[in-house]
């Protein structure tokens, strides 16, 4: 089998295409022939060496695959060999073979393509998490959305829509936003030429947004607590802002971690503001949620209201260039790896 390692903390040059011996599915497991693998944000932040969750290097990444189960073990029975599947691996889904727990592994309807069951598990699980499970999106509310043309940008987006009257502030590089406002985002944002708290309270006339969701981290969690509406919710689910270069900057951790509000009881009850943290990677144990939530995820998928947008497949043997395409904020949508190239 062939794996992209992360040989060493560091830049994309770290990453190698090595060959291993084949795994084989011991008892409960399937193997699966991973036809298209994630990228994910927490990649990249794991090869940077930011990622605390993610194993010492030499380590392979990726948290979904999608792909054909060829072998299984003993006591497996909702799969067998020729299925067509994905899998959520924590880590180790950027290979040409995986074997994981059948706990994780799911059938895929058979009009789903490997690209959208490689593109739906983590964006879709995490967004879906947040909209109805941590919050519980109500119509025309106002949400303030970072990153909207990322992964989970997207995913959020097209979540929103199933709400009537849903109005999305996103933020995002000036040259997503045509494609953000086709997709439904009335008021795109450009952090790096405007400030977006100040675009938000112009545009809400003051009263602010009753959802921000929040991957930056640092004074940005500060920043989008002011902009709460009476009774609104801040999701904090990731801290991109940590990640400056292709390589970890201990100046930079540092003032990321000096930005860092405490938020008291005391303040949140006064203000009427709710605080909320999501980490997926951390529910991965939780099976009946998240099964839960991915099913629900395949139904909308099969009625057509939701479809991830992969912006582009690389060949897993060229994965330094993906990791690089998505550290420039090139991608508007999901990156991919084909790997059977
Ligand atoms: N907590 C969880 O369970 C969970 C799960 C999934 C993802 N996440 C988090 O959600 C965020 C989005 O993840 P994703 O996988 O969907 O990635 P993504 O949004 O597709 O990632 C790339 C985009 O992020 C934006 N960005 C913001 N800060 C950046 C930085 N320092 N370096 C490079 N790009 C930056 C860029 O877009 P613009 O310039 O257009 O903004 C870039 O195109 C990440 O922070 C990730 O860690 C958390």
């Amino acid at each position: 089998m062939k794996a992209l390692v992360i040989t060493r903390f560091g830049g994309p040059e770290v990453l190698e295409l090595q060959t291993k011996d084949d795994p084989s599915p011991g008892e409960g497991e399937v193997r699966i022939r991973v036809e298209r693998a994630g990228l994910n944000f927490a990649d990249l932040s794991a090869r940077v060496g930011l990622y605390p969750d993610a194993p010492k290097p030499p380590m392979v990444v990726g948290y979904e695959v999608a792909g054909v189960v060829d072998a299984v073990g003993p006591k497996v029975t909702s799969v067998r060999p020729g299925d067509r599947v994905l899998g959520v691996p924590r880590f180790g889904g950027q290979a040409d073979t995986l074997v994981l727990p059948e706990a994780q592994v799911a059938a895929i309807p058979p009009q789903m393509s490997f690209d959208d069951a490689a593109a739906l598990p983590v964006n879709y699980l995490t967004a879906y998490h947040m909209l109805f499970h941590v919050h519980v999106l109500k119509p025309r509310e106002k949400v303030l959305l970072h990153g909207a043309g990322g992964g989970v940008g997207i995913a959020v987006i097209q979540l929103c829509r199933l709400v009537e009257g849903v109005e999305i502030f996103g933020t995002a590089s000036a040259a997503k936003h045509p494609l953000l406002r086709d997709l439904g985002v009335q008021h795109p944002i450009d952090y790096r030429t405007e400030d977006y708290a100040a675009v938000v309270r112009r545009l809400t006339h003051g009263r602010g947004v009753d959802l921000v969701l929040d991957p930056l981290g640092g004074g940005d969690w500060a920043k989008g607590y002011q902009l709460l509406a009476p009774a609104g919710q801040l999701i904090a689910y990731g801290w991109s802002n940590m990640v400056s270069g292709e390589r970890r900057n201990l100046l930079r951790v540092g003032s990321q971690l000096l930005q860092v509000r405490p938020f008291t009881p005391l303040g949140l009850m006064d203000h009427n503001r709710t605080m909320s943290g999501v980490n997926m990677g951390h529910l991965w144990g939780e099976t009946a949620l998240l099964r839960g939530h991915l099913n629900r995820l395949l139904d909308l998928y099969a009625a057509g209201k939701i479809a991830p947008r992969v912006d582009k497949v690389f060949p897993l043997s060229q994965g330094a260039d993906a990791y690089r395409y998505l550290q420039e904020r090139r991608n508007v949508g999901k990156v991919l790896f084909d790997c059977t190239r």
